[in-house]
Order: C-alpha cells, then structure tokens, then sequence
C-alpha cells in the first residue's frame, strides 16, 4: 500500500517524516534504520536532532544503514556519506558509531565489499524502515535507470545526470566520483517500511512518472508501487504534477499547517 502524504513545504515534509521515523523509533528503540544523503534529508535529520535534544528520542539501541557510499571515497573526505552522515546526524545524537553502517569506499574490492555490506544488513535481521530520496532521473539510492529490479548491493557507474546534480557539492565536476557502492532494488525493497521525501519544483515530473507511471526499470523508484507499505512525504512543488493529474491519491489530511 502506498500512502502520499501532502505537506506544504520543506520543513512541513521534514517534520512531518521526521515523526514517523521517531515513531518507529519509540515503538522499536534497536530499530534498523536505512538513511540517506542529499539535501532531501537535511531536513528530516535536524527535527530528529531537536527532539533528541528535548529528551523526546533516544538512538542508543538503533542501529543504521546507509543506501549508498561513494567509490574510492574515505569517511574523513567531507564528501563522503559517511562524513555527511556523520556532520548532518550521528554526531549530534546519542547513536553509537558501531552501529553505524555504511559501505566502504576504500575497498576497491568491489565484490567483497558488496557481499561484506549485505552480509550486514542481513546479520541485522533487514531494515525495518528504509528513508529515500528521489533523484531527478528516478533514481533511488544509485540506483541509476536501466538497473535490474533484482539486484543487492553492487558498484555502479553513475549517470552523467547524477554526476552534474552531484557536482555542487565538489570543487569542479572532475572531482565527482565516477562510481559508487549502492544497496540494490533488492535490498530497498526488502525493508519492512519505505518512506520517500521529495521536495521542490524540479521532483514533480519524475515523482509523477515513479508514483503513477508505469512500473519499469527505466524509472527505478517506480518499483515502490509493488511494496506493501510505503509513505510518501511531499511539498506542494515536488506534488505538482499529482496534484493535476490524480489528486485523489494525495493525502491532505492532518497538514496542521494548512487552511482549510
Ligand atoms: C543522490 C543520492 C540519493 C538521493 C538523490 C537525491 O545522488 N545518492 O540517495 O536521494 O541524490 O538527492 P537530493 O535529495 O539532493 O535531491
């Protein structure tokens, strides 16, 4: 079952994520989380830090995993997702860095590294909620277009789109990575709960094209159609193009910041 929640900007689609991730947390406090990097989340991970500050939350039995890691990157490169991860989130809650996963991006052994990061995941008993970004292209995690549905962690070749979205956060676009270890379709799908977030203008078409689109490897996050329990959490912009063509299946119940 898909629910599409409506939120009327970033920081409504950050809390209002951030509090079913808490939720999550207060009813399975060792819960196994998949996180994400990108600006999408930024949001989401400041809220939690607030309420972990306030006393609501507490991170110290939960463990996570990250959706994806940058070849050849180490975690004290400031690019890096683990540094991201690390900067944005882990250091300012009480998680314990040793349960903390991400894969490696200094072992250039890519299938030991794939099999090592699904071993984790596995020897963790899978995840329990997996948060998503989208990226222009419908990819999730690195899943790129064109990836098999059936696939787990692996080394990707990105996208010449993802490597131009990716280049603002490098000095010059040389410096992207062009590869990077992903967890597969297959390991996002296998999570017990998918929450994706989308925001902004530049998200409507291909959130459209994912949620309501045919169901095909060319657009990889349509494959959440098939998963039996994913949230959605949205602005107004990246909503757009539902909002015209099916606005029956957006949710605008319970926008406390809307006027009704
Ligand atoms: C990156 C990440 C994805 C992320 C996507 C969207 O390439 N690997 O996990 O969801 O881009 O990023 P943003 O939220 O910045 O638009």
């Amino acid at each position: 079952m898909m629910k599409i929640l409506y939120a009327k900007d970033f920081q409504t689609m950050s809390r209002k994520a951030a509090n079913i991730i808490s939720a999550q947390v207060i009813l399975k406090p060792n819960s196994v989380l998949g996180f994400a990097t990108g600006s999408s989340p930024l949001g989401v991970y400041e809220q939690l830090i607030e309420w972990y500050r306030k006393g609501d939350l507490d991170f110290s039995a939960v463990r996570t995993v990250n959706l994806d890691e940058y070849y050849g990157l180490d975690k004290s490169s400031p690019q890096s997702y683990a540094y991201f991860m690390y900067q944005n989130f882990f250091k300012d809650i009480n998680i314990d860095p040793n349960n903390t996963y991400l894969p490696d991006g200094t072992n250039l052994d890519a299938e030991a590294e794939c099999c090592r990061y699904n071993q984790i995941i596995g020897d963790l008993g899978g995840i329990d909620l997996q948060l998503l970004g989208i990226g222009h292209n419908g990819h999730i995690g690195f899943n790129e277009p064109g990836e098999a549905f059936e696939r787990e962690t692996h080394c990707v070749a990105l996208a010449e789109k993802t490597i131009e979205a990716n280049k603002r956060f490098f000095d010059s676009v040389d410096e992207v990575p062009r590869k990077a270890y992903t967890m597969g379709i297959k390991n996002i799908m296998n999570a017990r709960k998918i929450l994706l977030i989308a925001s902004g203008e530049g998200k409507a078409e291909i959130l459209c094209r994912a949620l309501t689109g045919p169901i095909a490897p060319s657009v990889p996050a349509s494959v959440l159609q098939l998963h039996n329990d994913v949230t959605v959490v949205a602005d107004a912009p990246a909503l757009s193009g539902i909002l015209e063509q099916s606005a029956h299946l957006v949710d605008k119940l319970y926008d406390w910041d809307m006027e009704h």
